[in-house]
């Protein structure tokens, strides 16, 4: 008999374009699973109701993520791509885990009071028991890898702690997941202002969307900070530097990047001439996926055609372990 496969699932919240953090976080790591993996992938458009509440643009954001992450090379005969609201589990069992958690661990969390410091006017339940919805998502298909860039572990590790609680009170249902990435570590791709890493939400000017023109792309790479260069042999490199080069060791060939490591370390470096190659390399990576991007989303009908087929199979999967969570509560009346 065939080995059952282990289950992945991770989303993306719909709040606008996606950029080269959640390509390099997430997406390539996705692509790369769903060939040994049971994988699920969907779009967080619950989520982002906690910090977007004007939803005039999330059909058409919804359909940008769903897009992006078929030019980025998922395969819906693969993976199962979907909505999240579309499963309707999900929110039952969200109510559950609310159970399991407590408030002040999630006043703790650094992404609540992140985004309790960037809408102060909006502050709302859903905003703190975000972790939980997160939980919900990941163990109503009892995933136990969960691909992501370094921004979501502690809310993996909360995931674990309220999937614990769940089996301890109630009898073991849930496996404990953790985060997942190819190259060991988790990445966070670093912005071109030197200043945090590339956000939807944060610093557009100095984050590379994968929907951004040839021009575009030339101007945002071509303002990141540098400075006047090392006077000394193999001088520390500052975080603003060491972040192009962590941009370049990604889009660039290694002889390009060979030839700046050693200018760097002799001192010869001229961040300009940098700068001006790891643009072209940057419209080079980026343009072919943004051309696949919108050519897809002229196809309204097959995107709306993976979507409901996507959410089928989910509610599928998720409804037999929707069964196992209340059977194991009690709440199986008759
Ligand atoms: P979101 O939409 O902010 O980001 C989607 C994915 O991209 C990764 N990412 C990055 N990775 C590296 N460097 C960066 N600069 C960078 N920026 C973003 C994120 O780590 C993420 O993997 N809460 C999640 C959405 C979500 C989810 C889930 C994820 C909802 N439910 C269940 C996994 C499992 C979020 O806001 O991701």
């Amino acid at each position: 008999m065939e080995k059952k496969k282990e289950i992945v699932l991770s989303g993306i919240r719909p709040t606008g374009s996606l950029h080269l953090g959640n390509y390099f976080g997430a997406l390539t790591n996705y692509v790369k699973m769903q060939e040994d993996f049971d994988c699920y992938f969907f779009v967080a458009d619950l989520h982002s109701l906690t910090t977007h509440p004007d939803t005039s643009e999330l059909k058409e954001n919804v359909k940008n993520v769903i897009a992006t992450m078929l030019a980025a090379g998922i395969d819906p005969e693969k993976a199962t791509l979907y909505n999240q609201s579309h499963l309707q589990g999900t929110a039952e069992l969200y109510l559950y885990l609310n159970m399991m958690a407590y408030k002040g661990e999630l006043e703790k969390t650094v992404t609540f009071k992140e985004k309790a410091r960037q809408q102060p006017d909006n502050v709302n339940a859903g905003l703190l028991t975000y972790p939980v919805l997160q939980a919900a998502d990941i163990l109503i298909h009892l995933a136990k890898y969960v691909p992501v860039g370094k921004d979501q572990e502690q809310h993996l590790e909360m995931t674990r702690n309220f999937a614990k609680r769940f089996n301890h009170r109630y009898g073991e249902v849930f496996p404990e997941p953790e985060a997942f990435n190819f190259n060991q570590k988790l990445v966070k791709i670093p912005s071109l202002d030197g200043e945090g890493k590339m956000s939807k939400s944060v610093n557009e000017n100095a984050t590379i969307y994968l929907t951004d023109s040839d021009e575009l792309i030339r101007k945002k790479v071509m303002k990141a900070k540098t400075d006047s260069g090392p006077t000394e042999r193999d001088s520390p490199m500052p975080e603003y530097i060491e972040n192009l080069f962590q941009l370049m060791r990604l889009v660039s060939t290694q002889d390009t990047l060979a030839h700046f490591e050693s200018a760097y370390k002799n001192c010869t470096v001229r961040y300009g001439d940098m700068k001006k190659q790891l643009a072209e390399d940057m419209v080079g990576f980026v343009s072919p996926i943004r051309n696949r991007i919108t050519e897809i989303m002229e196809d309204e009908a097959y995107i709306n055609k993976i979507m409901a087929e996507g959410a089928e199979k989910a509610n599928e999967h998720a409804s037999k372990t929707m069964s196992l969570v209340r059977n194991a509560m009690g709440l199986n009346y008759f």
